[in-house]
């Protein structure tokens, strides 16, 4: 099963940075003693996100979040490069559910960008940003 999540994200994530970014993630997760949910989730927490992704994007993200939830919600609807950006994890985690992924996957993609409060979560936390870009 592994092995075809791999193979799946390896497809989909055919834009190399970000393809670079899952499996290292995994990796990491997989160092760090992570159980076979959380590397399944580190593999495909960021598939939703759009391959043409900016650094400002980024980087307005965070402040939104941090400054103005209720903008960043708003504008993460629509279908713009910034709005599935701002919407990826929401998104990836509809994908690995349609997918057939467990709810543990689900939510951890779903909440990757969110206050990790879970151990599994503050886990992914890790190795997402240890494995950036
Ligand atoms: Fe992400
Ligand atoms: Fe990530």
């Amino acid at each position: 099963m592994l092995h075809r999540v791999q193979q799946t994200a390896r497809y989909l994530g055919a834009a190399g940075a970000d393809d670079r970014h899952a499996n290292e993630t995994a990796r990491i997760l997989r160092e760090l003693g992570a159980d076979h949910e959380i590397v399944v989730a580190g593999l495909l927490h960021d598939r939703a996100k759009p391959a043409n992704t900016l650094l400002w994007h980024r980087v307005a993200g965070v402040v939104l979040a941090r400054f103005a939830p209720r903008v960043r919600a708003q504008l993460a609807r629509g279908d713009s490069t910034f709005a599935r950006y701002l919407d990826h994890a929401r998104r990836g985690a509809q994908l690995a559910k349609a997918e057939g992924a467990s709810d543990r996957v689900v939510r951890l993609i779903a909440r990757h960008h969110d206050l990790p409060v879970a151990d599994d979560e503050v886990l992914l936390a890790v190795a997402d940003r240890e494995a950036l870009p």
